[in-house]
């Protein structure tokens, strides 16, 4: 079992939502955390807000589409703690849209994705990803740390109307557990780095609040639950991944009883 006490932790997405109810997580547990977003306001508030919890808060503005941001993001990190025990890149965003609505009345298709709604989507959920944890695992090897990558992945991952350019995305990160996994066995590395992903349902954060309020009651009314799954119990799973080392190469679902599957 590792301890989270003392362990560094590098956070995208860390100004809001889940990646700062993850950040305060692991500072509530004796963690130390370097929060990463593209948004500094974002991480200035989630910064005075966590240096309630502990002083061991660095924060770095990185957009993880960006390689050269990703690359300083990691060696800050080292700069300042001397390790990365969690790599969590869980900055995302949603831009849904059908990828083709066709007209009530003539049948004739007069709305498509655009090809910027569904790549900005891919550069940050995807792309970002692999950066970030390209070059935390980087140092993470070079440095000799034991820890953790726990990638966001989501139930969207199973194929939401709407959401192409997400899905897609979500649904690659059901998939780099594995391969990260394959890699690291093959290198000698799978004993000290392990990679998983969590797929959250629906969790209360700005992403899922910018629902409109009818739309989201409905999605409530499908909840065994019966409630939106909250910030904080995504945190405290990957804080159960962190801890037992058991837990490698596989996808770990948190959704309050969702029935899964592709839904129209
Ligand atoms: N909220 C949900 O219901 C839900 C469900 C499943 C998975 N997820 C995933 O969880 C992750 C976090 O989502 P959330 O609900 O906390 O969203 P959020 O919108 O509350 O937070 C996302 C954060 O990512 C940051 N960000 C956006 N683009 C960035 C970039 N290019 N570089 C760095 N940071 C960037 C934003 O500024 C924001 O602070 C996402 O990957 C999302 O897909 C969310």
């Amino acid at each position: 079992m590792l301890e989270i006490k003392d362990s560094v932790a590098v956070i995208t997405g860390g100004g809001g939502g889940i990646g700062l109810a993850l950040a305060e997580y692991w500072l509530r547990h004796g963690g130390k955390v370097l929060i990463a977003d593209v948004a500094e306001q974002y991480l200035q508030t989630a910064e005075s807000h966590l240096k309630e919890w502990s002083a061991n808060v660095r924060k770095i503005v990185c957009d993880v589409t960006n390689e050269e941001d990703c690359a300083k993001m990691a060696d800050f990190a080292i700069e300042e703690y001397g390790a990365i025990n969690l790599v969590a890149p869980f900055a995302g965003i949603i831009k849904d849209a059908m990828m083709l609505s066709p007209d009530a009345s003539t049948g004739k298709v007069t709305r498509k994705m655009t090809l910027d709604q569904f790549q900005s989507v891919v550069n940050i959920n995807l792309t970002g990803v692999f950066l970030t944890v390209r070059e935390c695992a980087e140092r993470m090897i070079n440095n000799n740390c034991r820890g953790l990558i726990c990638l966001i992945s989501s139930t969207g991952s199973l194929g939401t109307a709407g959401q192409i350019n997400y899905s897609s995305t979500k649904a690659a990160m059901s998939v780099f557990p594995k391969v990260v996994t394959a890699e690291f066995f093959r290198r000698g590395l799978a004993d000290k780095i392990r990679c998983v992903a969590v797929a959250p349902g629906y969790v209360g954060t700005a992403m899922v609040k910018k629902i409109p309020p009818a739309a989201l009651a409905k999605i409530v009314e499908q909840i065994p639950l019966g409630r939106l799954v909250e910030p904080e119990e995504v945190a405290s799973l990957v804080g159960e991944l962190y801890r037992n080392e058991s837990l490698a190469g596989d996808v770990y679902f948190i959704h309050g009883g969702l029935r899964l599957g592709s839904k129209g």
